[in-house]
């Protein structure tokens, strides 16, 4: 079967073509949808074991200066009540993760102009002093390169930026003409210049995707060659444009993540909260997949559902970091290990 050629291929060669990709992202069936994942979870045990590295989600900021089409904290929801964190509470969010387990903090937020950088600076550094074998994950959008650096030299380590999406003519229908695909792109290549752990990723399922933007999706990835990779489905909003769009699917986003762990076998990928969402037990089967990090809320309760990117993001339960011994047994459950490390890139 030509779908399971091009799988080896893939698994051989860590790279297919642009046709190719299109054809497997539209033939592949069942069948070759598990012999995938199978080949997905087995590279990911060649380079990682077991493993399965966990990161502490801290939601910074709701506040967003986008207008994104598929957000739910875009600006103009006027619908959800807005927070901003204090430093305070980021470092007691810090303390309690460290407690249970955690080594890595992502500060994740919108686009906030209000979030100054010199208190983000500061709350890194305080970090860095007071939990030196941490690692810090940053994600708070795009940005002068001129920041980048200056969050670099306080500390952190890490940074996620999804492209959403690589074709230019579909990242023009998720978004208002004010942002580009150029400049977030160049916003990867200046966090990885300035030696950054970089992340990127997409959405799956998004509306107006094609099979052919995935293709794009997966070629950009391989041409940036990220240390992590993001990827998750789209789930629709209702206060957003898209309210009446659908989501994405949960084979759709395994096929992905599978593609993803083929094509670069040491990349960290996280088993999305999206994919949890979509789907009860898609996490777990997203770490059958090839994926190996998963991010549980470390943000204060209160928060939690404030931060609503798409309806019904899961923020209790398994997703809560405070249950991470419900989290261990559930991840035991489907034979791979969580563990306490940083869990860098190697
Ligand atoms: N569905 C799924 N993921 C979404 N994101 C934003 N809105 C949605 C949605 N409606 C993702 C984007 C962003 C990340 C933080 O969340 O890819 O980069």
């Amino acid at each position: 079967m030509i779908t399971k050629q091009l799988i080896d291929k893939l698994d051989k060669n860590k790279y297919l073509n642009k046709d190719e990709f299109v054809y497997l992202i539209d033939n592949c069936g069942e069948d070759s949808k598990s012999y995938l994942a199978d080949k997905a979870l087995k590279q990911k045990e060649a380079v990682f074991g077991k493993k399965i590295y966990i990161r502490g989600l801290i939601e910074i900021s709701n506040y967003c200066k986008n207008n994104c089409f598929y957000c739910g904290i875009r600006r103009d929801n006027k619908s959800i009540c807005r927070y901003r964190l204090s430093k305070e509470e980021i470092l007691e969010c810090c303390r309690i993760g460290y407690d249970i387990g955690f080594r890595t903090f992502v500060m994740q937020g919108a686009e906030d102009d209000e979030f100054p950088d010199e208190l983000l600076i500061d709350i890194i550094e305080r970090i860095n002093e007071k939990y030196p074998d941490c690692a810090i994950t940053l994600s708070v959008g795009e940005r002068e390169k001129s920041v980048y650096q200056a969050f670099y030299e306080a500390g952190a380590n890490r940074y996620l930026l999804r492209h959403e999406t690589a074709d230019e003519e579909h990242y023009r229908k998720l978004h208002p003409k004010s942002m580009s695909l150029k400049h977030r792109k160049q916003c990867l290549y200046d966090l990885k210049k300035i030696g950054y752990q970089t992340g990127t990723g997409f959405m799956v399922g998004s509306p107006f995707q094609t099979s052919t933007n995935l293709a794009d999706d997966l070629l950009f990835i391989k041409e940036l060659n990220p240390e992590m990779v993001g990827i998750g489905p789209y789930i629709s909003q209702k206060d957003t444009p898209f309210k009446n769009q659908k989501s994405g699917s949960l084979e759709k986003t395994l096929l992905m993540l599978g593609l993803v762990r083929l094509m670069l076998p040491r990349t960290l990928i996280p088993s999305t909260t999206a994919l949890g969402t979509i789907s009860e037990g898609g996490r777990e089967m997203g770490l059958l997949a090839g994926a190996n990090v998963i991010m549980p809320n470390l943000s204060p309760e209160g928060a939690r559902k404030l931060y609503n990117l798409y309806d019904n993001k899961l923020h209790t339960g398994l997703e809560a970091a405070e249950h991470l011994h419900k989290l261990k047994k559930k991840v035991l459950s489907v034979g791979q290990e969580i563990v306490t490390d940083r869990g860098d890139y190697k």
